[in-house]
């Protein structure tokens, strides 16, 4: 993705249309899959990504209902907004346009249209992240990321980003951070999967030092197994000291059985600056991939076949 696409979503207006029907609420669920619930993992709200709603939510009237569906048109999404429409539930979509815009339109809800500016869900992440900050009345926070708008160095993120991709290149990438920042290293695997075309995993410390550390403990037998699997630490120095401990500890054991240890560091300015530097390294990485190995960072052939079968 190019740099003025990133630059332009963190300093587009957005408008919460139907703004006579909305009402800011304590607490948000958001329905969303894949590239649409990205956002809502980064900011910590709660997520459903399935058919349906959560159970617990069934009659709640005091929790707003967040549909989001770059396309508007995800069938689980859907399934969630029509039933939540059914139950009076308070709702609020985000999307580009397709059947859930119109169904907001035909219904009163407010939502938030994004601009269809070609690029993937995944992508758009500058757009979500402020369209769910504005639904959730968030307004420091998108003062801060207008701001970021301006001051943002992406050249050098680019850079680590082209670089990484260098060293990652030929092997297959698992992304670890603490839990504190899992969906920052789930948006690395996912950014991985979708634009690279290549599998990614994650895991978070400190439960992978209970296990999945041991699954890399290969011997003759299994070395064609790891040899494989490149890491990439996602370190935060705000992380708790143990966990910054067991990451060094366990980047010593991984390079003593010959593994390729990776570290992106999350600097320690604002958590939405750093959220972002990170997301945009992650993207640069994911991009340069696509450029190695020749893939179409743009396309998602597997989904989209996968959608038109499901939805004959
Ligand atoms: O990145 C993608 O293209 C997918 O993960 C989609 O986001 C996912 O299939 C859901 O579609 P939409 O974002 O249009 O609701």
């Amino acid at each position: 993705m190019e740099s003025s696409i990133f630059l332009k979503q963190l300093a587009f207006e957005l408008v919460i249309e139907n703004k006579d029907k909305f009402k800011e609420h304590k607490d948000s669920v958001v329905l969303g899959m894949g590239g649409s619930h990205l956002a809502a993992d980064l900011l910590g709200l709660r997520v459903h990504s399935d058919y349906g709603l959560p159970s617990d939510l069934a009659d709640k009237k005091d929790i707003l209902i967040i549909a989001v569906s770059y396309s508007g048109n995800t069938e689980e999404t859907l399934d969630g907004f029509n039933l939540a429409l059914s139950k009076y539930l308070p709702l609020a979509v985000i999307s580009t346009g397709g059947k859930l815009l119109e169904l907001a339109r035909q219904n009163n809800i407010p939502y938030i249209q994004l601009p269809n500016i070609g690029i993937q869900p995944r992508e758009t992440i500058g757009f979500q992240l402020k369209a769910l900050l504005k639904l959730t009345g968030k307004e420091n926070e998108l003062q801060e990321i207008a701001k970021l708008s301006n001051d943002i160095n992406l050249d050098n993120l680019e850079l680590q980003g082209r670089e990484l991709a260098e060293k990652i290149k030929n092997y297959i990438p698992i992304i670890y951070s603490s839990a504190k920042n899992k969906p920052l290293a789930y948006f690395w695997k996912i950014v991985f999967n979708e634009t690279a075309k290549i599998p990614a995993f994650y895991n978070v410390f400190s439960e992978l030092n209970h296990n999945e550390i041991e699954g890399f403990n290969w011997n003759e037998k299994t070395k064609h197994l790891s040899e494989k699997f490149i890491f990439i630490f996602l370190k935060d120095n705000s992380d708790n000291p143990r966990i910054i401990k067991r990451m060094e500890l366990t980047e010593k054991i991984y390079k003593n059985k010959g593994f390729n240890v990776h570290s992106v560091i999350l600097g320690n300015k604002t958590e939405i600056s750093q959220l972002l530097a990170s997301i945009y390294i992650a993207l640069a990485t994911a991009y340069s991939l696509a450029l190695i190995y020749g893939s179409d960072p743009q396309k998602t052939d597997l989904i989209d076949e996968l959608k038109t079968y499901i939805s004959q």
